[in-house]
């Protein structure tokens, strides 16, 4: 048994601030911020768009893709490093606003890389017969984490979230290769909100050079782990999938797999970095798109924050 993908959604604040309005912030500018990253603007959350909001929001249209009610869940994973509280967790809030009374719920935090993970973990339960349908979102507030006086960092971020709605089908596949290394977690760090140690800084920090290379060598090398250990050729994939952190990182990915950046769609634009959110929030894109077709092979990469990176192989 295998968790298909019976539908997508996402959900972004209205509100939107362009490069601009950044450069009114901080010493920076338009040209730069697309040139270095390939970001043109990102959707910050006002009031009472809490990244629960925003993930419910998600939800909402997945559910009504995949053509399901929500009492039909019997799973909610919510990837997150941006809840609005740590209890109740994001997804039991979700579970209470979409009212998906049958589903078990609980988070994820695997930064950048948690829509992945909380994918595998779904497979994990669908694969087993524990869990016929499950509901996975990536969801962030990343403007309630971001140090607006920081250049290296305020650039980038933005606010979002993507789900998928899965159910467990005979037959199908899916594969997956991840990893994590925590002895280098200190380039991208952000204290928890219970101010660890008397710190009042709860702000994201990162070494944007030592992210950017560990991201453009071991993403490729972890795809290729994957398809060589799944027997499959780099020509059979038809779409590549990576987490939105940096359009030169997207590139350089894309350059170590032929060149055909067609393969390898980019979105990053319109959102910026929204962290676990972003691999949901472009694959909604491609499917509301009509650009995913029944038996297209999907590669999935995300990375970051951990720092934990990995890749999965889906049959859409
Ligand atoms: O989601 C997963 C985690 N995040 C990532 O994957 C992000 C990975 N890193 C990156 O995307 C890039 O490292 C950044 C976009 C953060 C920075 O781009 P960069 O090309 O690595 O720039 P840099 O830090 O090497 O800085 C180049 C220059 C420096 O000036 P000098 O020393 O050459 O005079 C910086 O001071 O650009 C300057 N700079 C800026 N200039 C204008 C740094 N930030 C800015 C800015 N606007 N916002």
């Amino acid at each position: 048994m295998v968790g298909k993908i019976l539908g997508t959604g996402s959900y972004v604040p209205a509100q939107i601030w362009y490069n601009d309005k950044l450069a009114e912030m901080v010493e920076t500018d338009d040209a730069w911020i697309r040139e270095r990253t390939g970001i043109k603007a990102r959707h910050i959350a006002s009031g009472e768009e809490t990244t629960a909001y925003l993930a419910a929001g998600a939800a909402r249209a997945a559910l009504e893709n995949a053509g399901l009610g929500a009492e039909e869940i019997e799973l909610i994973i919510v990837a997150t490093v941006s809840p609005g509280t740590l209890v109740p967790c994001t997804a039991c809030e979700v579970q209470r606003m979409i009212g998906a009374s049958q589903a078990v719920c609980f988070d994820l935090n695997a930064a950048c890389t948690g829509f992945l993970f909380a994918l595998n973990t779904a497979q994990a339960y669908l694969s087993q017969g524990i869990y016929r349908r499950a509901l996975v979102v990536g969801a962030e507030c990343l403007s309630h984490l971001t140090d607006w006086n920081d250049r290296g960092t305020c650039i980038l971020f933005g606010d979002g979230a993507g789900a998928a709605v899965l159910e467990a089908q005979s037959g199908g596949s899916y594969a997956q290769v991840a990893h994590s290394l925590g002895e280098k977690g200190g380039v991208l760090t952000c204290l928890s909100a219970n101010r660890q140690g008397g710190q009042e800084d709860v702000f994201l920090h990162m070494d944007g050079g030592e992210v950017f290379k560990f991201a453009v060598s071991k993403v490729p090398e972890v795809i290729r782990e994957l398809l060589d250990r799944e027997g499959i050729s780099e020509n059979e994939i038809d779409l590549f999938v990576l987490h939105q952190a940096n359009a030169r990182i997207v590139g350089a990915v894309a350059k170590r797999f032929g060149g055909d950046s067609g393969k390898f769609p980019i979105n990053i634009s319109e959102y910026g970095n929204t962290s676990s959110a972003s691999i949901p929030i472009l694959l909604d894109e491609l499917n509301r798109a009509g650009k995913l077709k029944r038996g297209m092979k999907l590669v999935l990469a995300g990375f970051g924050g951990g720092l934990s990176y990995g890749a999965s192989v889906i049959v859409w």
